[in-house]
């Protein structure tokens, strides 16, 4: 019985200690019969240049910061790797247009959107109640209040942009705290917004009355850098700005004069546009090249996280079970539920995605 399981080698890039005590943990238990995976993990990220680890393995492995240029598909596809398995929902990293009728993609649409929603209201909390300064005041035993003045959230009004599962759940909570909810979304849910008395608006509405403006839309060529001098002069001096989607969104430049003329009350930064030379490593010993990056952490009322608003036990339970359910459920059956195309995520693509027919997006 056990020859007749198929085998399949995963090459797992950009391996963290979580990553791997998650994987290894989920594998065990999910205790499949009908394949076995083995997986190797890397530390290094999967680059042109560290691309040729994957060879031998049918199934890549990638996360947020891995860039899967065209240059790097063209050798993966020399080496047979048949599916790039994404452990994170955003596919912004992808050129799928290079990877399409050569490698399939799949990602984890979901893995909790309590997970990024409730550290986007735990942004917006410490920032504005100054959390992080009191935390490091009274640890140096100042116990002056001077400064720490915030604003009650109630009856104040936030802005969702991108209602899908994390705007909707983040709604839902700012609700909870007694705001009121604008949202903005390309396909609007009028009963999710009357669920929470919320209100579909115009972006240029949103931007103007709202008193939190939090991203939760993916990043396309269309909105990169929405946030911008244009739509930062739209918003409220006292505007609190969150963004837990993609640091595209944000053009980071603009963000820093914005901060620099005291034209923001405060930004909750998870993403940022050039992350990945950053994110997930210490860099502590070594001096900031970026420039950008170094002025945003030094705001007294910037804070910056690293991507870690995914960071928790269930979402990286939930990661390793879909990723490792997506490479079985195309190794074992040829089919493909979470996977991403150029054709069906492009809203202008002239073939169809097959998806629909035939269980994956391209044969
Ligand atoms: P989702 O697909 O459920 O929702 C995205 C929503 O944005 C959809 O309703 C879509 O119609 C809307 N949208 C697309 N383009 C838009 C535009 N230009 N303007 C307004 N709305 C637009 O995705 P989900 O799960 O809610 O995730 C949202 C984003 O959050 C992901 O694309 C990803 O980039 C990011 N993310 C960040 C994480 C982190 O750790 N910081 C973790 C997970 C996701």
């Amino acid at each position: 019985e056990e020859a007749m399981k198929k085998k399949i080698d995963i090459a797992f890039f950009d391996a963290k200690p979580y990553d791997r005590q998650y994987f290894e943990k989920t594998l065990k238990e999910l205790a499949y019969d009908d394949i076995e995976i083995t997986i190797d993990f890397f530390e290094s990220k999967l680059t042109a240049s560290t691309a040729g680890l994957a060879k031998g393995h049918q199934v890549v492995c990638v996360f947020v910061n891995d860039k899967i240029t065209e240059k790097v598909i063209s050798m993966l596809h020399e080496y047979g790797v048949e599916l790039i398995a994404l452990r994170c929902a955003g596919y912004n990293n992808v050129d799928l247009e290079a990877v399409y009728k050569k490698i399939h993609v799949v990602r984890v649409p979901a893995y909790s959107p309590h997970a990024v929603a409730e550290h986007a209201a735990a942004l917006l909390q410490t920032l504005n109640r100054r959390i992080h300064t009191a935390y490091n005041r009274t640890r140096d035993g100042n116990f002056a209040l001077a400064g720490l003045v915030g604003q009650d959230l109630y009856g104040k009004t936030a802005g969702i942009i991108g209602t899908g599962k994390i705007g909707k759940i983040l709604a839902q909570i700012l609700h909870g705290y007694g705001m009121n909810v604008l949202l903005d979304d390309l396909y609007p849910d009028e009963e999710f917004a009357k669920s929470i008395n919320g209100k579909y608006v115009d972006r240029e509405t949103l931007y103007r009355e709202s008193d939190v403006i939090s991203l939760h839309c993916p990043l396309t060529p269309e909105n990169r850098h929405m946030i911008n001098d244009e739509s930062i002069s739209l918003m409220k001096k006292n505007v609190i700005l969150l963004n837990t989607g993609r640091g595209g969104l944000i053009d980071s430049r603009a963000l820093v004069d914005a901060l620099k003329d005291g034209r923001i009350r405060g930004a909750g930064l998870d993403v940022y546009e050039e992350e990945d030379q950053y994110f997930f490593e210490d860099w502590s010993l070594a001096p900031i090249q970026d420039d950008v990056l170094a002025r945003l952490i030094q705001f007294p009322n910037v804070l910056l996280t690293s991507h870690q608003a995914f960071l928790t036990e269930e979402a990286l339970g939930e990661i390793a079970r879909v990723t490792l359910e997506n490479v079985r459920q195309w190794v074992v059956e040829r089919k493909t539920a979470n996977e991403v195309c150029y054709q069906c995520t492009t809203i202008n693509g002239k073939e169809k995605c097959t998806r629909q027919e035939t269980g994956v997006c391209w044969s």
